[in-house]
């Protein structure tokens, strides 16, 4: 049996490109910017000659538009795709060929952070840069793995002060030329772009400019101690390494935000024992006895720091959801969807939030977590691509 996915690349990119033209056919809002533009049938002829012209075809601004928010609702593991038409999609497939592109770039990309905060009422954003070219080589990439993202030393006796999910890449910048001012558990980290497969110099944007790094301080609504334990988180998950596939282009560089699900900063970040493990410390202040694992110690201090993180964000006026909420849209959601015959894809394990599981209503269904490959987010290897080298992951290009 041959796959789709071992047919020679070509007609692969065509057959991809034709299952997307036929997604915003199928969608009545997308289908009459179709439509304006001639229709699909004129669409797909031009696609296939610019293909055998070039290797590659051009999405007009629509498409880009409707296709990286479909690429959204593809989504298996989001929660919060309900949302998907709201995505703002901004252009800048040129800016690498600016006069200086790293001032180009940093500029697009402070724009979208700064946008995407807005006060507090948190919009969600994409800002799309290069396609992949046909040679596989890509113009622009980063670095960071998100665009706000605490850094994380490793120390002499082997501990880590900050974020241990960062130390890789705190290391790299360290080796790039990186000093930072201060270290501390809370450390942003500097930018780095890799042009034409070079990492351009490290950029500290927020020892420049602090106010571009927005966080809230967790205080909590009845333990006024909570305070001292020091605890923040930045205000906008604005990720920055993965590839975005529309209509089979990849875009290596397509960085995007929503906003926070309050368990991702409660229940792993600050909480998970690889991160900042902080529940032990949180037990403490709340004067718990934690010599037994039968008092649930453990859990009782995961709810409070959520709460915390709820209550803190707020207070902050920054938009936040917490997982109920989330839970409940997320399933009108694939309800109303399912009435017009278009089932959810969904991947289990993610959707379930990794606290009170059963509370919600996406413990207690099944989806189906088939991947759709030819538009949807993906891991993808950092820096350039290598060419050949298939992980047979469903999630990775
Ligand atoms: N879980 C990641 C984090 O904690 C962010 C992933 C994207 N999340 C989102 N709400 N859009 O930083």
């Amino acid at each position: 049996m041959v796959d789709s996915q071992d047919a020679p690349p070509i007609n692969n990119l065509f057959s991809e490109a034709k299952a997307f033209i036929a997604c915003m056919e199928a969608d009545s809002i997308a289908n009459r910017m179709l439509d304006a533009e001639g229709g699909s049938e004129v669409r797909l002829n031009a696609i296939a000659q610019e293909i055998e012209r070039s290797g590659t075809y051009t999405h007009t601004p629509k498409e880009l538009q409707f296709g990286a928010r479909l690429a959204w609702r593809n989504s298996n593991r989001c929660i919060g795709r309900h949302l998907w038409r709201s995505l703002e999609v901004r252009d800048f497939r040129d800016a690498h060929a600016a006069t200086n592109p790293t001032d180009a770039v940093n500029g697009a990309l402070q724009s979208h952070l700064n946008d995407a905060f807005n006060a507090g009422r948190i919009k969600s954003i994409i800002s799309v840069f290069a396609p992949r070219r046909p040679d596989g080589s890509d113009a622009l990439r980063m670095a960071n793995h998100q665009l706000t993202r605490y850094a994380g030393f490793r120390m002499a006796d082997d501990t880590v002060l900050g974020d241990p999910h960062s130390v890789e890449l705190t290391d790299q910048c360290i080796e790039y030329g990186w000093s930072p001012a201060h270290r501390t558990q809370f450390t942003p980290l500097p930018w780095q772009f890799i042009i034409e497969g070079e990492r351009t110099p490290i950029m500290d944007v927020f020892e420049e400019q602090p106010d571009l790094f927005q966080e809230v301080h967790l205080t909590h609504p009845d333990i006024p101690e909570f305070r001292s334990l020091n605890l923040k988180w930045y205000a906008v998950p604005l990720l920055s390494d993965m590839a975005m596939k529309i209509g089979g282009i990849v875009y290596p560089f397509a960085p995007f935000n929503g906003f926070y699900m309050g368990t991702e900063i409660g229940a792993r970040n600050l909480s998970d024992k690889d991160r900042y493990n902080a529940l032990p410390a949180v037990a403490k202040v709340m004067g718990m006895d934690t010599s037994s694992n039968r008092s649930l110690w453990l859990d009782r201090a995961l709810v409070e720091l959520n709460r915390a993180v709820l209550y803190s964000f707020d207070l902050a006026g920054i938009t936040i959801g917490d997982h109920h909420t989330l839970g409940e849209q997320f399933e009108a959601f694939c309800q109303a969807e399912s009435r017009k015959n278009r089932e959810v894809k969904g991947d289990w394990s993610w959707l379930v939030p990794p606290m009170s599981g059963s509370l919600t209503p996406q413990f207690h269904r099944s989806y189906d977590n088939e991947v759709v490959r030819h538009t949807n987010f993906f891991y993808q290897e950092p820096n350039a691509p290598k060419k050949n080298k298939a992980s047979g992951c469903p999630f990775h290009l």
